[in-house]
C-alpha cells in the first residue's frame, strides 16, 4: 500500500469508529428512554402522550401520540417506522426496518413478533430492502413473522406463529408456514380501543 492509500485507509477506518460509536450511543440512549418509559404510569393517557413525544422525539420514528408501545420493543432504523393511533405494540416486538414499516391504526401487535423490511439477495447476500405495510384494525398474532415487501390488508388476522410471506388480503385470517388463508371475516369493523 503507497502512503497515499494508506493514509486514505486510515481516514476511512476512523470514520467508520466515529459512526460506530455515533450508532452504539443512540441505540444506549434509546434503550435508557425505553426502560425509563416502561413505568405502568407512563401507560397511561396523558402520559402516554407524553412518552411517545419523547420516544419520537428520540428515535425519529413517527408516532401517533395515543399508539401504545410496551417493554422491549427493539427495530433498527426506528426513522423509517410509522405508527397509527390506537395500536398496541406488545412487548418484545422487533422490527428491522432497513425500508420504511407502516404500521396502521387500532392495529394489534402481538408479543415478539418480528417485523422486517429489509433482507439479503439470496443468490449474492448483498442487502435489500422492501417496505412493509400493516393496515388498520389488524391482528398479528405473538409470534408471527413478517418478511420484507408484505402488506396486510385492514381487517386481517394473522395467527400466532406464522410466517407471511405473501400479502394478506383485507379481513382474511391467515395461519400457518407460509401463512395462508383460513377463512375471512365479516365486514363488521372493530371498535377497539386502548384506553
Ligand atoms: C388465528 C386465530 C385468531 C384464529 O382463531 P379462530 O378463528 O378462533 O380459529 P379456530 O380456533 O377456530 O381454528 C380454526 C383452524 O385453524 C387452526 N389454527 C388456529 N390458529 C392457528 C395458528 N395460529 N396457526 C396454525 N393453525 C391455526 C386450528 O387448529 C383450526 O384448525 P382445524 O380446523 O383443522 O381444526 C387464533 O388461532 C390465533 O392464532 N390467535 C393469536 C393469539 C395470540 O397470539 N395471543 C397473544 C397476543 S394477544
Amino acid at each position: 500500500m503507497n502512503p497515499i492509500e494508506n493514509d486514505l485507509e486510515t481516514a476511512r477506518s476512523k470514520r467508520r469508529f466515529v459512526f460506530n460509536m455515533y450508532a452504539t450511543a443512540r441505540q444506549v440512549f434509546i434503550g435508557l428512554v425505553m426502560v425509563f418509559l416502561d413505568f405502568p404510569a407512563f401507560n397511561l393517557s396523558p402520559l402516554n402522550r407524553a412518552k411517545n413525544a419523547i420516544l419520537s422525539r428520540a428515535t425519529g420514528a413517527q408516532l401517533a401520540s395515543d399508539c401504545l408501545i410496551r417493554s422491549g420493543v427493539r427495530a433498527e432504523n426506528w426513522r423509517n417506522i410509522s405508527i397509527g393511533n390506537q395500536t398496541y405494540v406488545a412487548h418484545s416486538v422487533t422490527m428491522h426496518a432497513g425500508a420504511s414499516i407502516v404500521i396502521g391504526e387500532q392495529s394489534i401487535i402481538g408479543p415478539e413478533v418480528f417485523i422486517a423490511s429489509r433482507g439479503h439477495d439470496p443468490q449474492t447476500l448483498h442487502p435489500t430492502q422492501a417496505p412493509v405495510h400493516i393496515g388498520d384494525r389488524v391482528f398479528v398474532g405473538a409470534r408471527a413473522v413478517i418478511l420484507p415487501g408484505i402488506t396486510i390488508g385492514d381487517d386481517a388476522i394473522v395467527g400466532a406463529g406464522a410466517v407471511v410471506a405473501r400479502d394478506i388480503p383485507p379481513l382474511a385470517v391467515a395461519v400457518g408456514n407460509p401463512a395462508t388463508v383460513l377463512k375471512y371475516k365479516t365486514a363488521a369493523r372493530s371498535v377497539w380501543t386502548i384506553a
